[in-house]
């Protein structure tokens, strides 16, 4: 299995020969063939037993049956949930990280693989405004980074602030379902706060924390910059004034929409950020990484190491030297892929410029296609777009419709669009992220509702 034989000759061939033919696709078919379990039991019965089997064999099983059972969220027609539009160079680089087995953990083992994720690193906290004293890591995505960031908010309150049962959290009605889980599994509970057009805001969050009975026991507040299903950009300048006053952590979750910072016609929704405590963005969605990669920044890093570093005698080594950056001592992880340096290489190849023009081109498409949307009769826009986010409905249509819409798009091959709710109502919803997503093919999902 690790030598260089016959066999990983053939796989070399052959499974390159396979991700230089994926590479090239362009655009990226959509994908996502229909399958019952059982049909996908049939298709790969036998193959994991004692006696290995021929790899161009196991290779075309992948290839035939199991990945055109994937849809392809890489594909330009992919516009449900959040998209992933990875650049070349990044899925090229990422190739690389596996089969150098690059991990991330300490210095000691890693320091050139750190390095350059930190650059990183710095580059996202210097577009937030973050102080030179601001660091992280990367890690899995935006629930892994919430709950990092979290902790060291709740543990950071604990020395800081009076003895309290239970800590809470304040958070908007439409902070993203990941901090909600993570509260939970971190034994505190929600404060939620209400507000106009489902963006928090600095006067909406005073307003219910004035009005709490238990005050004291608030560890944090958490805003979203970018909410998941309308892309809305919550007051950060508020919500930091207040979270300043009262003593709050202050986080922000940007796993979605933290790109914005990058693209100078939103940049001033993000005013505030520069006061986060902790700030996610994930890379892998709107940064053009492959899955999977989030960037976890904190203000006072040292806060989070006495939360995150792992005590055991036989990494003693890596903590021997202070000035060291250790990936690991900054979330809840001990090995880690070094999942930053695809961003690292991809940036370093096409220049911050071209994120920041694929990045607009997003917000472009989303607002001529709510300025098309509002030309149509028949459909009805459901709010502005902050980013790239588009959500708007069928006048006359119920779930339903919606459904067999976005069934028919998909077995069409035109496009991913599920529907989501709006204030208990199923709306449609555009995710535009791939700058490659041509307007052309917004016309068409639109003419179908016709
Ligand atoms: C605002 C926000 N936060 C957190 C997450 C969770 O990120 P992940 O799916 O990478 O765990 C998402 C995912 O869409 C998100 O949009």
């Amino acid at each position: 299995m690790h030598d260089v034989d016959a066999t990983t000759e053939q796989m070399i061939r052959s499974v390159l020969a396979y991700a230089e033919n994926r590479l090239r696709l362009d655009p990226v078919p959509l994908d996502g063939v229909p399958r019952e379990p059982a049909d996908l039991a049939a298709m790969t019965r036998g193959l994991l037993d004692d006696a290995g089997h021929n790899p161009d064999q196991v290779l075309g099983v992948y290839t035939s049956l199991l990945a055109p059972a994937v849809i392809s969220a890489d594909s330009p027609r992919f516009l449900g949930f959040i998209p992933a539009a990875p650049t070349k160079a990044a899925l090229l680089f990422d190739m690389l990280v596996s089969c150098a087995s690059i991990q991330g953990i300490s210095w000691l083992e890693a320091a050139g693989a750190i390095h350059a994720e930190n650059e990183v690193l710095r580059l996202i906290a210097d577009r937030a405004g973050l102080p030179a004293s601001a660091g992280g890591c990367f890690v899995s995505g935006g629930s892994a980074a919430n709950l990092s960031a979290l902790a060291v908010a709740r543990e950071t309150a604990k020395v800081r602030g009076p003895e309290v049962r239970r800590w809470r959290v304040a958070v908007g009605t439409d902070a993203h379902s990941s901090i909600i889980n993570t509260l939970r599994m971190l034994e505190m509970d929600a404060l939620t706060v209400q507000t106009d057009d489902h963006r928090l805001t600095g006067d909406a969050l005073r307003a219910a924390i004035d009005a709490d009975g238990d005050p004291s026991s608030l560890a944090a507040v958490v805003a979203t910059s970018g909410t998941t299903n309308a892309g809305i950009v919550d007051d950060l300048a508020g919500v930091a004034a207040v979270a300043r006053d009262r003593g709050l952590w202050f986080h922000v979750d940007g796993a979605y929409g933290g790109a914005g910072l990058f693209a100078p016609s939103v940049r001033h929704r993000y005013d505030g950020i520069e006061h986060a405590d902790s700030f996610i963005v994930d890379p892998h969605k709107w940064l053009f990484s492959p899955f999977d990669c989030a960037a976890l920044l904190y203000r006072d890093p040292a806060l989070a190491r006495t939360v995150h570093t792992q005590d055991a005698s036989y990494l003693d080594v890596i903590h021997d030297e202070p000035s060291e950056w250790n990936p690991t001592d900054y979330a809840y992880h001990l090995t880690r892929r070094a999942r930053g340096l695809p961003l690292w290489f991809s940036l370093a190849v096409h220049g911050v410029q071209a994120y920041t023009d694929a990045i607009e081109t997003a917000i472009g498409l989303a607002r001529d296609t709510a300025a098309e949307i509002r030309t149509r009769p028949y459909l009805d826009l459901v709010r502005d777009p902050d980013l790239a986010v588009v959500l708007f409905r069928r006048t006359g249509w119920g779930p339903a419709d919606y459904t067999r819409w976005a069934d028919r798009l998909l077995e069409d091959q035109v496009a991913f669009i599920p529907p989501t709710a709006w204030e208990g109502e199923v709306v449609a919803r555009f995710a535009f992220l791939h700058p490659n997503t041509p307007v052309s093919l917004v016309t068409e999902i639109l003419d179908r509702m016709a």
